[in-house]
C-alpha cells in the first residue's frame, strides 16, 4: 500500500528525532527541547522555509510560533492565507544555542531532512525566509543566483525544474527583519504580494 504524505512525514521526524550525531542533539536533551521538523498542510502548493527553531519553537516543537512566526502570520494574512493553506519548515530541524547562525556542518547535516519533506509535498512555490535558506535551496537546484545576496533576490520569481515536475523558488526576507525595521516589513509586505499571485493550496 502506497504511504501517504502524513505517513512519510511522521517517518521523517522518527528520524530526526533519532539523529545523536547531531552537534545540537546535547543541546536538545539538556533544555527539553523537541527537533521542530515543521506544520502545516501536507498538501500545500506552497512551502515556507525559514532558517532553524528558535526558543519558543524548540520548546513547543512548532516552527515560527515566537515573535518571527507572529509576523509570519500577519504576512500571510495579509494575503488572504493562513498556516493551514501552507507547510513552513527549517532548513535546521534543531535550536542552534543562543540562536546564534546555523554552522555549514548543521546545514549538510539537516538539508537532506529538508529535502526528503519537499519530496513528499511536491511544492510548487517554494518561499525562502532568508538568506540560509535561500543560498541552500538555489544551491540545491544548481542554480546561477546561488551567487546573489537575498537584498538584490527577494521578491524575484526563480524558476526551476525540479524532480517533481516544475517550481517557482521565491527568496524573502526572513520575517524577523520586520521586529527591528519597519522598511523591511514594507519590503515583506510587497514581496509577499508575488506569492500571492500563485494562489491557495489545490
Ligand atoms: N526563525 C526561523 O527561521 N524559524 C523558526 O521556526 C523560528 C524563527
Amino acid at each position: 500500500m502506497t504511504k501517504t504524505n502524513t505517513e512519510m512525514m511522521k517517518k521523517i521526524r522518527d528520524d530526526i528525532l533519532d539523529l545523536k550525531e547531531s552537534p545540537l542533539y546535547e543541546y536538545r536533551v539538556k533544555n527539553h527541547y523537541f527537533p521542530v521538523l515543521g506544520e502545516g498542510n501536507h498538501n500545500a502548493d506552497i512551502v515556507f522555509i525559514g532558517e532553524a527553531p528558535g526558543e519558543k519553537e524548540a520548546l513547543t516543537g512548532r516552527p515560527f510560533c515566537g515573535p518571527a512566526g507572529r509576523i509570519l502570520d500577519e504576512l500571510l494574512e495579509g494575503i488572504g492565507l493562513d498556516r493551514q493553506d501552507v507547510y513552513i519548515s527549517n532548513v535546521v530541524k534543531d535550536r542552534p544555542p543562543n540562536n546564534r547562525d546555523p554552522l555549514p556542518a548543521e546545514i549538510e547535516l539537516y538539508s537532506p531532512f529538508l529535502y526528503r519533506q519537499l519530496e513528499v509535498l511536491k511544492p510548487k512555490v517554494i518561499a525562502a525566509l532568508g538568506r540560509f535558506s535561500t543560498k541552500y535551496i538555489l544551491e540545491k537546484f544548481g542554480l546561477p543566483e546561488a551567487t546573489q545576496t537575498i537584498t538584490q533576490l527577494h521578491g524575484k520569481v526563480i524558476d526551476v525544474k525540479v524532480p517533481w515536475g516544475k517550481a517557482k523558488i521565491i527568496p524573502l526576507y526572513h520575517p524577523a527583519v520586520a521586529l527591528y525595521s519597519g522598511g523591511s516589513k514594507k519590503v515583506l509586505v510587497e514581496d509577499f504580494k508575488v506569492i500571492a499571485k500563485f494562489g491557495k493550496k489545490g
